[in-house]
This record gives C-alpha cells, structure tokens and sequence, in this order.
C-alpha cells in the first residue's frame, strides 16, 4: 500500500504526559526529533504530578521547538504545517503544545492537525527506512496501553487483544517502587535486572490458555508477597529479573500467536515499553524463527516523541485533513476501534 506524505516542513509538538519534545519532518524524513525529559522532576514524587508537568512543558516548549528547528536548519518562517497531540493524555500538559501550535498555525498561515496520540505510537515505524506492509500486527505497550491491534493502514485499526487491568508499563513501574527502584520504573527495572536471575522467582503470568488477552495486575501483589516472605534476603536484582521476565514473556508469545492466527506478515512492537530490549530481543528471534518481519523503531522513537506524532500528523494532513482553532484536548478519547487508557 502506498501512503501519501504532506510535503515541505511539518513542525510536530508532543506534550500528553511529562516529555516535552518537538520534531521537523519533511513526508517521512526525519529532520529533528528534540525530547525534553521531566523524569528528575518527577522522581521525587514517584510518578508524574500533573500541575508540575504542565508547568515544566510552559518552560520548556519555545526552547525546544527553536532547537528542533536549529538541528533541521530551518527558522519558523519555512514551516508548512504544524502537528501537535491534542488527546489523551493530561489536560494541563496537552494544552500547553496544542496552544503552542494553535498559535503558530494561526500567525505563520499554516494549516494545524491535531494528532491522536496512539496513532502516533502505532504508526512509528513508519521512522524506518524501507517498506512497512499492511495489514500487519501491532503490539502497542506504554505506560497507559497494552493491546494488539490489526492496522490496515491510516484509521483502520481493530483490536485483537488487550489488558483486561494494569498496562505493561504500569506493571514495570508498579513494579519497579516495591522494589525502591524509584521512576520511570521500566528503565530501572530493565537496569537492575542486567544481573540478576529471571528464574529466582517465579512470578504469575496471568490468564493462561489460548487467549490473546493480558492480565498484569496479579505481579504487583505477587512482587509485594514476595518482599515479605524475603524481607532482607530478596535479591532486588532477581526480582527485577524475574518481573521483566513475567512481562516479556507473556508479551512476546502472544504477539506472535496474534499475527500466527490472523496470518499476518508482519509484527511492529511501539509505544515506550518497546524500548525494553530483552522484549525487542525475544520478539526478534520469534518472528524470525516464524517466518515474519518485525519492526520496530528505535528505543528513543518507542518512548514519547514528537517524530511519530509528525508522521502520523502528515499522513492525515496529505489525507486532506484540518483541524480548527476551536480543536480541544481530550484527557481520555480512545482512537476509533480501540479502547481507553487504562489509567
Ligand atoms: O509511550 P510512553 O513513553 O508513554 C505513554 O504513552 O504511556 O510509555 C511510558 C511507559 C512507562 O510505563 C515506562 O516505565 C515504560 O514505558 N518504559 C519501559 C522502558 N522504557 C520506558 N518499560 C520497560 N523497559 C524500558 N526500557
Ligand atoms: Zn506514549
């Protein structure tokens, strides 16, 4: 299938959560990709403060989008269209990038599109050089998601599986303050597992059988149980071992039993849980082992930026498509044919 590009310089803002980043794209090239973390910010407090966040994103934005524009070589007056992420995510947060673009859309004359922000995720591989074929499987693992999806192409999305309670990426972050390792959990747990035993501790897997479902809130309480029958003996690196090896696994199998099942070709791992590589490494050898193509983008395009959004921005943008000054942010809104965040 043949997609068609919006050309000439799209400026993309993403803000959904606690990364402030801005992208310059040219169709599908990749200009710049600038992402501003707010991870020490939030370390303090364990997890992501809203009213911070939004703070932090006011500070933040101009820098970030003159720096995206200074690594493309470009000024402002050059941008052709701008792209933010207007839904879901934190209302706060996602209204300091949607303004900002509103307010570029409207003194540069350029048109706006306001991206969801999923599809931005689920259609990120379309960073990598090279073909990416539809209908293929998508597993879509972030800190809000967890579902396997069928893409047909732009808006053609149907849900094939999904987490019945937590997100994989809540259950590393869960995870990850039992065992005092602080936030963002998955980066700390995927650390501190590097030299510990993933069988030390055998942790549940959640529904068994064919399903193409997930289940990940019975490992906190494991995890928790766990910590109290060990007390000073756990071994933190073990445990983190043994989470990550509960989650991969489980993730790994059933995505490519999804794209097995559906005879689809191909398999893409996205969203910020996709940055694991013990996950990228086990999904590699499946699909090789079956005969599929897998793809994914790299660790710094799985976790929240605004390259994906521009991509996903500029297919809508070519597909003839605008967005009003009157567009709001949407804390919740699910892309059609796929659930809710299930925070
Ligand atoms: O896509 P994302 O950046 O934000 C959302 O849209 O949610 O995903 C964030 C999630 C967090 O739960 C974080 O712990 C997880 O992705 N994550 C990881 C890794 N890097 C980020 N999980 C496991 N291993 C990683 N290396
Ligand atoms: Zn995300």
């Amino acid at each position: 299938m043949s997609l068609d590009w919006f050309e000439g310089p799209l400026l993309a803002i993403e803000t959904s959560c606690d990364e402030t980043s801005a992208a310059v794209l040219d169709g599908r090239k990749i200009w710049s990709n600038v992402v501003s973390s707010q991870a020490r910010l939030h370390e303090k407090w364990g997890g992501v403060v809203p009213e911070a966040a939004a703070r932090a994103h006011v500070e933040a934005i101009l820098p970030v989008i003159e720096e995206a524009l200074a690594l493309a070589y470009l000024s402002l007056r050059d941008v052709r269209a701008v792209a933010a992420t207007n839904r879901p995510g934190l209302l706060g947060a996602l209204s300091v990038g949607l303004t900002s673009a509103k307010a570029l859309s409207f003194s540069l004359g350029v048109p706006l599109i306001a991206v969801h922000h999923l599809e931005g995720h689920l259609l990120s591989p379309l960073a990598l050089p090279g073909e990416l074929p539809f209908p293929h499987a998508c597993l879509i693992v972030s800190g809000g998601h967890t579902e396997l999806v069928r893409v047909d192409g732009l808006g053609r999305y149907e849900l094939i599986g999904q987490t019945l309670d937590d997100a994989a990426g809540e259950a590393f972050d869960k995870g990850a303050r039992l065992l005092g390792l602080g936030y963002p959990g998955g980066q700390a747990i995927e650390k501190a597992a590097e030299g510990g035993d993933p069988k030390r501790y055998p942790l549940p897997r959640g529904l068994s059988g064919d399903t193409l479902d997930f289940s990940f809130s019975g490992l906190k309480t494991a995890l928790w149980r766990l910590g109290e029958t060990e007390g000073e003996r756990l071994s933190v690196p073990d445990a983190a071992a043994s989470l990550q090896e509960a989650i991969v696994s489980v993730l790994a199998e059933r995505a490519v039993r999804a794209a097995i099942d559906f005879e689809l070709p191909a398999l893409t791992l996205v969203g910020g849980v996709a940055a694991n590589l013990s996950l990228r490494s086990r999904l590699e050898g499946f699909c090789r082992r079956e005969g599929l193509a897998f793809l994914t983008p790299p660790p710094e395009l799985c976790t929240d930026n605004a390259a994906m959004i521009g991509l996903a921005g500029s297919l809508r943008l070519a597909a003839g498509e605008r967005s009003g000054f009157d567009a709001d942010c949407e804390a919740n809104a699910a892309l059609p044919g796929l659930p809710s965040p299930s925070f």
